[in-house]
């Protein structure tokens, strides 16, 4: 790798995007690409014990290659399984590796990993320092600010302290609480309310720890205020619901000079993929379900959504209903 794609992918983190079960996936992420090249782009959550027992993990690890940087995002409580993972992960040639340990939902609990591991950071410390012996890519951790009673900034900095001890290189945080019991993990991106002051205050205390906001950011603005404090801003909702809206990424946070993207340059680049992915018996919902999102508040676009989606939920569906939708965008200058 060149010095260049190296430093990169060091500064990557200025912009990522959040990892999403059931919306990073590698289609999701491929159309992202068209929007950041530069952007860091975090897989779904892949769970450690999955990736053991898989017969097929080429369908969990593939991605493609214009996808880098890219974090790969893995969940569990089994230090041997996390290192596992980590190292299978290395073999794929992802960039880094993720630990989650912000999830709160509750297949995830009784598994007893996710965000009620912040209850013991000394495990999470053993999770760290086995998959360095075993894997070289940076470990990065995703966590909240605190979960049930587990709630104050001391605990928060000791978290961070002990795991950055152990080798954690960057972490990335959900700025709310999660409540374990009582609220389900949709209730707690909302309920428990967003507290940037904590997180604002770990940096100014450790300033030398990489830290990455995340929670309630909606706009390039909003990322560059984050920017002036953190090292790095992490969009997720409002990446997936409105993936155009970055479009201006690489150029405002890297300082990059592109020419502006437009709904139908997204398109028009997806269909070589589109094709690969069709020829070797992908659906094309897998694809444009995500497409669908990326025309919205202009004139059509409900019609063109409308059509889109009748079109490609059908099994048969060809590339031409892709075709077809990116001509219409043409026409309609977007
Ligand atoms: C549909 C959905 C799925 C999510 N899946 C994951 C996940 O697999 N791993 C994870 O660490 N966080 C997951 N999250 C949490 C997000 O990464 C992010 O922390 C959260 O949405 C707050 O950021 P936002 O306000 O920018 O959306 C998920 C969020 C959503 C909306």
């Amino acid at each position: 790798m060149s010095l260049d794609s190296h430093l990169q992918i060091l500064n990557s983190h200025r912009f990522s995007i959040a990892p999403m079960m059931d919306c990073t996936d590698k289609h999701y992420r491929f159309m992202m690409r068209q929007i950041t090249t530069r952007g860091l782009l975090y897989t779904e959550m892949i769970v450690a014990q999955a990736l053991h027992y898989s017969k097929n993990i080429n369908k969990l690890l593939d991605f493609h290659s214009s996808e880098h940087p890219i974090s790969l995002q893995i969940g569990g409580d089994n230090p041997k399984l996390l290192s596992e993972a980590a190292k299978l992960g290395e073999e794929w040639g992802y960039d880094e590796i993720n630990l989650n340990i912000g999830c709160p939902s509750p297949r995830v609990q009784s598994g007893n990993f996710g965000a009620c591991l912040m209850k013991d950071p000394e495990h999470v410390a053993q999770c760290i320092d086995e998959i360095s012996k075993h894997c070289n890519l940076p470990i990065t951790v995703k966590h909240r600010i605190g979960v049930d009673d587990f709630d104050s900034y001391q605990i928060l900095i000791d978290f961070v302290d002990k795991l950055s001890n152990a080798g954690a290189k960057r972490f990335s945080i959900h700025a709310r609480k999660a409540w374990l019991k009582g609220l389900n993990p949709k209730e707690n991106r909302t309920v428990p309310p967003l507290n940037y002051e904590r997180v604002i205050q770990l940096k100014k205390d450790r300033p030398n720890i990489k830290i990455e906001l995340n929670g309630g950011i909606k706009t390039i603005e909003e990322c560059l205020k984050a920017l002036e404090i953190f090292d790095g801003s992490m969009v997720g909702r409002a990446a997936y619901e409105h993936p155009l809206i970055w479009k201006d990424v690489d150029e405002m946070i890297y300082g990059d000079k592109r020419s502006s993207t437009k709904a139908s340059t997204v398109l028009i680049g997806m269909l070589p993929y589109a094709e690969y992915h069709l020829k070797n018996n992908g659906k094309l919902w897998d694809i444009a379900k995500h497409l669908l999102k990326l025309v919205e508040g202009v004139p059509g676009a409900r019609s063109w959504r409308k059509d889109l989606g009748a079109s490609s939920q059908n099994k048969e569906a060809k590339i031409e209903v892709l075709e077809k939708a990116a001509n219409k965008l043409i026409e309609a200058g977007l």
